[in-house]
């Protein structure tokens, strides 16, 4: 090959690396990392990326440089000379992408093994998912619930997903890292967060007519921040913990929020009916409620479908939830 070829194509590649470098760095394709975890998601996305961008470069340099030199001219009818392959060329374009793609599945399978790893001594939190809403459960004792995520920074936090209903999927993309909570079992996931701040839960499986608006705040703060919320969380707010029950925050917690307008409560969802001036019938108020909790599909409101609500709430809910939830819905029916 002459030398003016080859700073062509030398040429053709410079210029489709830089275009291809200036796409995968100008556009923001992830989120900002805001865990350890979601830090070696990165490495691996820009260890794979930049194996890409050159793998590109001297392709679509070979392509540019061919469609300009070997051009079949006009009025040219003549066959292409015999060719037989090109046993050198060919071990070389199979040898480099076979190393490429090794390198590459060996640094995932660091990854995933270190962000499968939570440490000797991380947090332990259960997390409940229902449609649609997830609850947590501290460790200590007593065990502190909340409709909240709590984490400390820099400490590993190990998660243990559980579904009451049908498959939903835990994902907070500062975290990076995805998990399924799967009915019947177990299933874990690792976050070691590495700055405070407020991100958001989302659910990333399709978990029925409320999947949209199965999301929740996640909070990470200094360990102190953290120990007084397990404190003041414990006492009742939000917590399960000491003994009288709040109906205020067990409408949180349960996620009554996700689907239902409850004025009182702040919320404007619109996949139930709305609890305020909720009209009892003949029944009195509190045995509406509570048929209408335990037992959604008895006497569904007219516009909407029977089968939507979960009918899990007799078991997820305490005798004492239940009582103080209606209760909560019962003294603060405004309007109706
Ligand atoms: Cu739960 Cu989608």
């Amino acid at each position: 090959m002459r030398r003016g070829s080859i700073v062509r194509i030398t040429i053709y590649g410079v210029i489709a690396g830089t275009l291809a470098s200036l796409a995968a760095v100008l556009i923001p394709w992830l989120p900002t990392s805001a865990s350890e975890e979601m830090d070696r998601i990165e490495f691996t996305f820009w260890f794979t990326t930049v194996i890409c961008i050159g793998v590109f470069a001297v392709v679509a340099a070979a392509i540019v440089y061919m469609v300009l030199n070997f051009r079949v001219q006009p009025e040219d009818d003549t066959d292409g000379p015999p060719i037989h392959g090109h046993t050198g060329l060919e071990i070389v374009w199979t040898a480099i992408p076979a190393v490429l793609v090794t390198a590459i599945s060996i640094v995932s399978a660091i990854v995933l093994a270190k962000n499968d790893d939570a440490g000797p001594n991380p947090i332990r939190i259960a997390v409940t998912a229902q449609q649609f809403a997830w609850k947590f459960e501290y460790p200590g004792e007593p065990k502190v619930t909340s409709g909240q995520l709590v984490l400390p920074v820099g400490e590993a936090v190990k998660l243990t997903l559980r579904s009451l209903d049908v498959i939903h999927a835990f994902w907070v993309p500062e975290f990076g890292q995805k998990s399924d909570a799967v009915p019947g079992i177990e299933t874990t996931l690792v976050i070691t967060p590495t700055r405070k701040g407020e991100f958001s839960i989302v659910c990333t499986e399709l978990c029925g007519i409320g999947h949209a608006t199965m999301r929740g705040p996640v909070r990470v703060v200094e360990r102190a921040e953290y120990d007084k919320f397990l404190a003041s969380a414990g006492q009742g707010g939000g917590g399960t913990g000491g003994g009288e029950e709040d109906g205020e925050s067990v409408f949180a917690t349960a996620g009554c929020g996700s689907c239902h307008t409850f004025g009182p409560a702040g919320t404007d969802a619109e996949v139930g009916p709305s609890l305020d001036g909720v009209d009892p019938g003949g029944q009195s108020l509190e045995d509406f409620l509570r048929e209408a909790i335990v037992d959604p599909n008895a006497d569904v409101a007219e516009g909407y479908r029977p089968g939507v609500m979960p009918e899990t709430y007799e078991s997820s809910l305490s005798d004492d939830q239940l009582d103080a939830l209606v209760q909560y819905l019962a003294e603060n029916q405004q309007g109706g």
